[in-house]
């Protein structure tokens, strides 16, 4: 089984495409921009860059991290965002950001262990007073996709997405059959694991790591509802 986003890369925006309304969660991020004054930002877990980009179009001066060298191959195509290879574990930035987005389930990657260094890394690494914008899918979207077999297909790709999550982690097994030029499929197959986190779980970490949370909405701006399947968390890093 091979590291997650290897193979499916090359396939993630299309894949991707009606994943999530990036148009309108730019315009929730933009605004706290705004408010915040940020001319800095990051977009950890950045991907293709779907995100950054957006934001980078918006005139914020952009660094995308991720640790998928293929995500980041796609993502570079916009030569004005710096392109980071780097673990969010990790997360060391040559400047701070204003402002912090991590878009679309980056910190589901991450088991409820590993939150608090992650929160404090992404704190050593802003301005006091920026915010930090990030979503997970919640644990009754992953419950949801218990035993769920998705499927995509087009002329160059048919990927299969077979789920399983058992309260604890959301396994996911891709199998992708890659179309050659002479016909034939290559098989290749990926494994993710996802973590599910509670409201309140998150909260405490980011509020143990210097950030005090301003707003939970589903999904940039929304009522939160019993079935929302992405809660947003709007942080705001401690002026300490
Ligand atoms: C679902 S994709 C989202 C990508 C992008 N934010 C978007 O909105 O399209 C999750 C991303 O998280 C990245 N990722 C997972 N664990 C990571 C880690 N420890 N450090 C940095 N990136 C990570 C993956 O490589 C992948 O690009």
């Amino acid at each position: 089984m091979s590291h997650c986003y290897k193979f499916l890369a090359p396939f993630y925006n299309k894949f991707t495409k009606d994943d999530g309304d990036y148009d309108r969660w730019a315009e929730y991020i933009l605004k706290a921009a705004h408010e915040h004054g940020s001319k800095r930002g990051v977009d950890i877990a950045c991907g293709t860059g779907k995100m950054a980009k957006r934001l980078c179009a918006a005139g914020l001066n952009m660094i995308g991290v991720d640790k998928s060298t293929r995500m980041l191959m796609w993502a570079r195509d916009d030569y004005r965002t710096l392109w980071v290879y780097q673990d969010m574990r990790k997360l060391k930035l040559i400047r701070l950001a204003d402002i912090a987005v991590c878009v679309n389930d980056g910190i589901n990657y991450l088991k409820p262990t590993e939150l608090d260094d992650f929160f404090l890394h992404v704190h050593d690494n802003m301005t006091p007073g920026g915010p930090f914008i990030f979503d997970i899918s919640t644990p009754y979207k992953m419950a949801g996709m218990d035993k769920q077999l998705y499927y995509w297909d087009d002329d160059k790709a048919t990927l299969f997405w077979n789920n399983k999550f058992t309260g604890r982690r959301l396994i996911m097994d891709l199998v992708l059959f890659v179309k050659m030029t002479h016909g034939a499929y290559l098989r290749k197959e990926e494994q993710h694991i996802q973590y599910p986190h509670t409201i309140e779980s998150i909260t405490a970490a980011v509020e143990r790591n210097g950030f005090t949370m301003r707003e939970v909405t589903e999904s940039y701006g929304l009522p939160l509802r019993p079935e929302s399947d992405r809660w947003t968390f709007y942080a705001v890093r401690d002026m300490r």
